[in-house]
């Protein structure tokens, strides 16, 4: 089962319902909601408000990427505010456990996220908090980036642990990839084990006519 997540950070946010209502209609499976804090990013982005303000837009889930520092002060808003999945970069957090069972108790569910340089082991000994890994293939701050090689062997790693955890608990925890997902390298990454795909600028980056069906070659392309 794959999953499109495109990012609403390249999409027009002078229209955002609408970009998020038809790339839903496209085919598109999740909503990836950017969050940066020019704090833990050198960028700054959208919070709940917006989060909020696309909930009624669709029913598909907001998949909500926090690049913030620190975690936990954030989250209830965004549960409130709509969010499906929450996750975060450990290096953010001071205790990743308590962050994930604190996004969980807020009722959505839990992902970790892994810049090219964060290693796996984070992992170790959280995986039964985990309903998702995310694994960057570019550094987190902004869309349009090149994908970074190295992130496949990384994704290839990523694959046998979880496919191991699978098998012992019977429980599959997702396996996302962010960061320079483009047509013409996206069946690479899935034969590396990805089964959730985030594009932001191959998606928003393409369109910019008022067609509703503006997002259909696009996600029927990736
Ligand atoms: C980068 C974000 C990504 C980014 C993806 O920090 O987490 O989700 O928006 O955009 P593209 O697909 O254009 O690399
Ligand atoms: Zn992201």
């Amino acid at each position: 089962m794959f999953r499109i997540a495109p990012s609403i950070l390249s999409a027009d946010f002078a229209r955002l319902g609408e970009e998020v209502r038809d790339v839903i209609a496209s085919g598109a499976d999740w909503i990836h909601f950017d969050v940066m804090d020019n704090h833990y990013v050198p960028n700054l982005t959208i919070g709940p408000l917006v989060c909020e303000a696309i909930r009624p837009h669709t029913e598909a889930p907001i998949d909500v990427h926090l690049m913030v520092k620190p975690v936990d002060r954030i989250v209830p808003d965004f549960a409130k505010a709509g969010a499906n999945l929450i996750s975060f970069h450990p290096e953010a957090s001071e205790h990743v456990d308590r962050s994930l069972a604190l996004i969980r108790e807020h009722g959505c569910q839990a992902g970790l996220v892994f810049n090219p340089a964060t290693p796996l082991a984070w992992l170790d000994h959280v995986m039964d908090r985990v309903d998702l890994v995310l694994l960057m293939s570019v550094n987190p701050g902004f869309g349009g980036q090149k994908f970074i090689p190295g992130a496949l062997d990384k994704l290839r790693e990523a694959r046998v642990r979880l496919d191991a955890y699978e098998e012992k608990t019977g429980r599959r925890i997702m396996l996302q990839v962010d960061g320079g997902v483009k047509a013409d390298n996206i069946a690479e990454i899935a034969r590396a084990g990805a089964d959730t795909f985030v594009a932001g600028s191959a998606v928003f980056g393409a369109a910019s006519t008022d067609d509703p069906h503006r997002y259909d070659s696009v996600i029927g392309a990736l």
